[in-house]
């Protein structure tokens, strides 16, 4: 069985373990004085029903140990031991109703094993993992309060009995809540928590960081504005500028579309530059009044050149504007955004690609840059939605630069031709084979270099997000194409292509594979720290507002702990998801290694990403080399589940913000 199935029997059974101890509860509470044979019945059988739900959890719980302890730590040492707890009480009090059916106590004894039973359902939603020993506790308390209330009614203790109890009762939850509240929005921001753990260790002494530095000398605070590129640098600079505004576009489909984007269509324009150049774009904001950034997804930039909001900068507001400049230094395809609300800017329309050729052009003749994003209903692909149709020369190269620009994943495939993968987020991948009837699934914010070579028929490149919106290649010579066409060996017939369909490419098992599969390579040492993310679905407080937060180790941004490294580092990061949507990780300044998936090492040539893609169940060890200083946002990229707490930062140690979140309208989510 898949850790996400085991996740759901676990979650199912222990829920339906609580439902039936409560419903025994009360059925006993409220049965008459001797209960008839109806009211015994039932009960026996809501106790038996919940005894075996608590069986089966057990038996996932047990299961899911052999996945990772991540995703069973709080079952087995928090939820089951309430579980065990509640449904002994209630086979006692079982017992017991039957030799005294009016007696209050085996009544007590039966609601309290149903609300201990609820208890330890409630554990993974609440607490999650890492398990807190004190919200632990005040489950428990909460359990003997509700149990003290149930006696206090039951053994008609009075009023004030009751009214003591409910009123305790209400104290410790209102006051648990209040705690999490605390916790979730009082602590220190992660930008200064960083800055404070590294730059005033020594209060009032000079905020020298005693073991930062890769040689162990002391070295002072550097400033995330201080990490930008030098104006001494000498590269041919291609300049631009991009202006944020509101503006309306007509598709070829009639679609009237509402946009923010950075230039005159949609999507901004496409930035094309060869290695080793530096660009220098200039951004201003005309009139996005919540404010706009420049963020470029996947070039590993000088960290004060990342364009988040409140953490490399201010949001640059209406009439304002903001210069970055990075050296384009590997070629590969990236795309830009904005960082600022970026759930919300992203999504209508504030994007663009950016394409980094190799020093003496790109091998392929035809080479196109597809971005694919849904908007106002339309899928787009490039820079309009529909077919669009283009003529090319049989026998020529065709490069398609994919890049998933929505917040959910994408399948794409190519129909009439066999294809290649040659490149994954911005680096190359050697060695794939030829694919045909296989889709690539791009996780949000990924990108994938298709090759393929123009055959004699018509050969289309579909996404699984629409079947109207594609892009159709014609063969010159004028051959009328029709369903399967193109011959054997080229896999689905252009028109009958329909990439939901298709099984997916796994790329783990996909090019030359490397020497040491799932290893770390030789060249990069030992692996000197590592950090694990777990990730899933509580209610939280984010921003203050109470939300059922997407969470990373049970927090939510911007108090999620940092990754903290040192330069120079070499960082195994374990990533887990615990929850039951897909988590597109992305990690800021860096690309990671892929070296395993579920525990099973990664066979295809080396796997170099900046958005990992986590689905449900799935853990993902990855490795990280530190050596880009800065402070750095690590967030999901289905930018939704960012703003609602899924966002952290890797932060080096000895690296400072003067930038606040929250401060000038900085709302990098
Ligand atoms: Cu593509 Cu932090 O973003
Ligand atoms: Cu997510």
């Amino acid at each position: 069985m898949t850790t996400a199935a085991l996740l759901a029997v676990y979650a199912v059974a222990i829920l339906a373990a609580a439902g039936a101890q409560l419903a025994a509860g009360f059925v006993a509470a409220g049965a008459a004085h001797p209960p008839n044979a109806r009211e015994r019945r039932l009960v026996v059988g809501l106790v038996a029903g919940a005894a075996l739900a608590v069986l089966v959890a057990t038996l996932a719980a047990l299961l899911l140990a052999s996945r990772g302890w991540w995703f069973t730590g709080e079952k087995l040492l928090v939820a089951l031991p309430f579980t065990a707890v509640g449904v002994g009480c209630a086979i006692v009090g079982l017992v017991r109703w039957r030799r005294e059916p009016v007696a209050p106590g085996p009544r007590v004894l039966l609601l309290g094993g149903g609300l201990a039973v609820t208890a330890g359902a409630v554990a993974s939603w609440i607490i999650g993992y890492p398990p807190s020993p004190v919200a632990t506790a005040l489950l428990a308390v909460l359990v003997l309060l509700g149990t003290g209330l149930a006696w206090a009614v039951l053994a008609r203790r009075g009023r004030r009995a009751i009214a003591g109890f409910a009123g305790i009762a209400a104290i410790v939850l209102a006051g648990s809540i209040g705690w999490v509240w605390l916790a979730d929005t009082a602590a220190p921001s992660i930008e200064a928590s960083a800055a404070h753990a590294h730059a005033d260790g020594e209060p009032g002494a000079d905020p020298a960081d005693p073991e930062g530095g890769t040689g162990g000398e002391a070295s002072a605070a550097v400033s995330v504005d201080e990490l930008r590129t030098p104006d001494t640098v000498d590269a041919p600079v291609l300049g631009i500028e991009l202006v944020a505004a509101h503006r309306e576009f007509t598709l070829s489909s009639g679609t009237q579309v509402e946009a923010w984007s950075f230039g005159d269509r949609l999507p901004g324009p496409e930035i094309r530059v060869t290695e080793g150049d530096l660009v220098e774009a200039t951004l201003r904001n005309r009139d996005i009044d919540d404010g706009v950034t420049l963020h470029w997804h996947g070039v590993d930039v000088p960290n004060g050149e990342d364009g988040v909001a409140g953490v490399t900068q201010d949001a640059v507001m209406p009439g304002g504007e903001f210069v970055s400049r990075f050296i384009a230094d590997t070629a590969g395809t990236y795309w830009y955004h904005t960082h600022q609300v970026s759930s919300e800017g992203v999504r209508r329309g504030l994007y663009g690609m950016l394409v980094v050729e190799p020093v003496g052009g790109v091998a392929e003749a035809l080479d196109l840059a597809v971005p694919v994003h849904t908007i106002g209903g339309a899928v787009l692909l490039g820079g309009d939605d529909g077919e669009q149709v283009q003529v090319v020369e049989p026998g020529t190269a065709v490069r398609l630069r994919v890049a998933n620009t929505d917040r959910t994943p994408l399948r794409v495939a190519v129909g009439g031709a066999p294809f290649r993968v040659v490149a994954v987020d911005g680096r190359d991948l050697a060695g794939g084979r030829d694919v045909t009837g296989e889709s690539v699934r791009l996780g949000a914010g990924a990108r994938a270099d298709l090759v393929f070579a123009m055959p004699d028929g018509e050969v289309r490149f579909g996404v699984d997000a629409s079947g109207d919106s594609a892009l159709v290649f014609r063969p010159r010579t004028g051959v009328v194409p029709a369903a399967g066409s193109a011959g054997p060996g080229a896999g689905p017939g252009a028109s009958a292509l329909a990439p939901a369909e298709l099984p997916e490419l796994d790329l783990l098992a996909y090019g030359r594979p490397s020497a040491t599969p799932g290893e770390v390579p030789a060249e990069f040492g030992e692996v000197t720290a590592t950090a694990e993310l777990v990730l899933d679905r509580m209610p939280r407080f984010v921003g203050g507002a109470p939300n059922y937060a997407y969470t990373v180790n049970g927090r939510v941004f911007p108090h999620i702990e940092p990754i903290e490294v040192d330069e120079g580092d070499v960082v195994r990061l374990t990533i887990a998801n615990r929850g039951f949507e897909v988590h597109p990780m992305h990690v800021h300044g860096h690309h990671v290694l892929v070296l395993s998936r579920d525990g099973e090492p990664a066979r295809g040539a080396p796997l170099w990403l900046d958005t990992v893609d986590v689905r449900p169940g799935e853990v993902w060890e990855v490795l990280l080399v530190a050596d880009n200083p800065g402070i750095w946002m690590d967030h999901c990229h289905d930018l939704e589940h960012a703003a609602a707490g899924m966002m952290m930062s890797l932060a080096y140690r000895g690296v400072v913000t003067p930038f606040e979140h929250d401060a000038h309208g900085n709302r990098p989510e």
